[in-house]
């Protein structure tokens, strides 16, 4: 690698050029003499007497050319201005070669670099063919002009010019190193905006932080970046990894709550639970159907079961494919109809010859006797216009869906406003004489049924406008805000991060 760069920009626009190359790294490093910069305005060069350097294209069509004298004469003094050193002339242009990290490595082991940069339809040909070593684009997409791909090169190149970045800024793992995406980066303060550091990134403990660097960076590419996934060296820790990513991500992971109730856990985005009677079985919520429900509850049981969605999103209804018997409150029916005419979701039905079983109706006051474990629902229209809560009265268990949760969506159209939600909230307060505790679509493990409480605490706060401090929440749909509220001091949570997200 070069022990210094020589770069010179050819360009009708010098000041674009001369800013950056006086600021933050790239300054200090021209400061400091590890690279060095001309630039030279080709308009110099002109010899019209109105400096006029581009003209019509022959042959017709939009925009003008740039006419190859002008262009030419700065490309030689170009030249001359090192004549001691190699110089390679790059003509910045999207019919280049695309720019790499490889590319960047190859161009700082050179000794100066000159880069023409290009402005409205381009450059007469003749010139380009007498003057360029090199085509270079920045991507399949058309700027303006040369000068900001040329800077992104210089930037680039120079950082990989020994001395140019200090020990704070140097260049470790970074992306493209070995063909993988970095990993993520997180600084103080640990938890930011209700999100944590991942713990083993504080445990100190060098070889775990370097594993799921090492992961999350094989994770990255492989989602992000396939064409650069199928370049990467694996080694057998990794492959084993991975296979163990993709497997778990069509994986229902069983957890057995209590006799008879068992959590389902779809590959950690979704929850349903299985609640087995004397005479039959209660399937509360299907997920996303990543992986067959249907042969994990078969498992477990072999008593007659339907379904009861809780409400009427995707990640709670799809698995409906798996079973002949589904309930859902009727005001939901339209939302999940149009979820299960998905295109994605019907060409993964025809694909499997799955169908849907229609939905037969449930309301508040219904009952489900299983045998020995009775289900009552109760209506609480919130997160959806047809939400309900499933109570196993013999247990005392509220299955709330995702109704009441530790990370709340309020902030849909058919949401009602935080104070309408509040009087609701108020009318299910009663159930915290039935149940102990509450198992809800997302969860891990129990929650105690102070939940309900404290979810109406936060709420209140929204509709009395306590909300100054609240942070955006970013999700598919766009940006709301999200509302922290407080759980109460030494009762069990599934969670301890807790927010309701509305919109304004
Ligand atoms: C409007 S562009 C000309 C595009 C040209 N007519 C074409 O279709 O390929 C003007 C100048 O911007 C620069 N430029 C535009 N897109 C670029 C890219 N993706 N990479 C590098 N340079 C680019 C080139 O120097 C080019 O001469």
């Amino acid at each position: 690698m070069a022990e210094g760069i020589h770069f010179t920009v050819l360009t009708l626009f010098k000041d674009m050029i001369g800013s950056c190359m006086s600021t933050s790294i790239m300054g200090r490093a021209v400061e400091n003499g590890l690279i060095s910069c001309d630039v030279v305005d080709i308009r110099d060069f002109a010899e019209d007497k109105h400096n006029r350097v581009d003209d019509y294209p022959y042959g017709g069509g939009a925009g003008m050319v740039m006419e190859p004298g002008p262009v030419y004469r700065a490309c030689e003094y170009a030249k001359g201005l090192h004549p001691d050193k190699r110089s390679r002339i790059i003509y910045l242009s999207p019919i280049g070669r695309t720019f790499t990290q490889d590319v960047a490595k190859e161009l700082a082991g050179e000794e100066s670099l000159i880069f023409l940069c290009g402005h409205y339809e381009g450059i007469d040909e003749r010139v380009l063919e007498m003057e360029v070593d090199d085509y270079i684009s920045l991507g399949d997409f058309v700027l303006t002009g040369g000068e900001l791909p040329a800077l992104a090169v210089m930037d680039a190149v120079s950082r990989l010019v020994p001395g140019v970045l200090n020990n704070d800024e140097s260049a470790g793992d970074e992306s493209f190193e070995g063909n993988t995406l970095e990993y993520p980066q997180y600084t103080r303060p640990e938890v930011f905006l209700g999100k944590r550091v991942p713990d083993v990134l504080l445990s100190g403990h060098h070889a775990n932080i370097a594993r799921f660097r090492r992961e999350k960076s094989l994770i990255r590419t492989m989602e992000r970046r396939p064409d650069l996934f199928e370049k990467v060296e694996l080694d057998k820790k990794d492959r084993k990894f991975l296979k163990e990513y993709e497997e778990s991500k069509h994986r229902i992971f069983v957890k057995e709550m209590i006799p008879g109730v068992y959590l389902l856990d779809e590959a950690h985005a979704a929850t349903g639970y299985l609640v087995v009677g004397e005479n039959r079985a209660c399937v509360i919520d299907t997920m996303m159907a990543a992986a067959d429900l249907g042969e994990t509850v078969r498992k477990l049981t072999d008593k007659p079961v339907f379904v009861i969605n809780t409400h009427g999103h995707p990640d709670h209804i799809y698995g409906n494919v798996f079973f002949d018997e589904a309930y859902i409150n009727p005001a939901d029916i339209p939302m999940a109809e149009e979820f299960f005419n998905d295109p994605r979701f019907v060409e993964g039905c025809e694909k499997a010859g799955a169908t849907v079983p229609p939905f037969k109706t449930v309301k508040g006051g219904d009952v489900f006797d299983l045998g020995g474990k009775t289900l009552e629902i109760f209506d609480f229209p919130g997160h959806s216009p047809g939400g309900i809560l499933i109570l196993l009265k013999e247990d005392r268990i509220l299955f709330t869906g995702d109704s009441i949760n530790h990370h709340l969506w309020m902030q849909f159209d058919d949401c009602p406003s935080m104070s309408e939600f509040v009087r609701r909230l108020d009318g299910i307060m009663f159930l915290e004489e039935k149940a102990d505790k509450i198992l809800h679509g997302h969860a891990q493990d129990f929650d105690d049924i102070s939940l309900i409480r404290c979810v109406r605490q936060g709420a209140a706060e929204i509709a009395e406008g306590k909300t100054e401090n609240d942070p955006p929440y970013r999700y598919f749909e766009g940006v709301v805000k999200q509302h922290p509220f407080d759980l109460e001091p030494g009762k069990a949570y599934s969670q301890i991060e807790s927010v309701i997200c509305y919109k304004n």
